[in-house]
């Protein structure tokens, strides 16, 4: 299962993610995000990742894919360990030419393309679910454990590719009648699958 968050306004260059801490950009909701999506108290989720796509850069997007099957450099879950440990990863691609990707044994996997077109590869071996307040009830909804989750983070999912994703046949899905932030929804979606089965675990 994979949470695939797009991030409008995150710089792909790791200096400038890390000083845009506290400067009202967003930047710090990616931690939350992470936290929300791979860990739980005393442990982290086997079956879960989460993909950031870094779209703030003057030639081409970073996507970052962290995979809880293959935690091991985690030591601390605050801010500014989990900021440091996506910094450290954006490091690895500054130089990267277009579609170019990296995978390090610590469960990183970062490469340089666009949100269209790595959706696009994810879709053909995943049951794709865009998050929407308009969306259905997730409760009514059955969900496969190769579901990949696409959502924005505080910046709105620019209004032509949600269409594009929409026309593709994305089926929408909604976690209740209140607009949350990001990390809260992955949160919901989980302590949903969590409720159901064991296929979040
Ligand atoms: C913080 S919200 C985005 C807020 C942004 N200002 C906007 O208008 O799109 C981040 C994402 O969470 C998801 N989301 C928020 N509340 C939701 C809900 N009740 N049901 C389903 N998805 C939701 C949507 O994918 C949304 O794009």
């Amino acid at each position: 299962m994979e949470f695939l968050v797009r991030a409008r306004a995150a710089p792909v260059k790791a200096s400038k993610l890390l000083s845009s801490v506290g400067k009202g950009r967003g930047v710090e909701y990616l931690a939350d995000i992470v936290r929300n999506a791979l860990f739980v108290s005393k442990g982290h989720r086997e079956n879960v990742s989460v993909t950031l796509v870094f779209e703030r850069s003057s030639d081409f997007s970073r996507i970052l894919r962290i995979s809880g099957s293959d935690l091991g450099s985690f030591v601390d879950l605050h801010e500014k360990a989990i900021l440091d440990y996506i910094a450290e990863a954006l490091r690895l691609a500054e130089k990267f030419e277009k579609n170019e990707e990296i995978e390090n044994p610590g469960g990183v996997f970062v490469t340089a393309k666009s949100f269209e077109a790595y959706f696009d590869e994810r879709k053909q071996s995943s049951n794709p679910y865009l998050l929407d307040q308009k969306g259905e009830d997730i409760r009514c909804v059955e969900v496969s454990q190769d579901s990949i989750f696409v959502m924005s983070d505080h910046t709105p999912m620019p209004k032509n590719s949600k269409k594009s994703l929409i026309n593709s046949g994305i089926r929408r899905i909604s976690v209740g009648p209140k607009m949350l932030h990001t990390s809260q929804c992955i949160a919901v979606v989980l302590n949903e699958l969590d409720r159901r089965s064991d296929i979040s675990s």
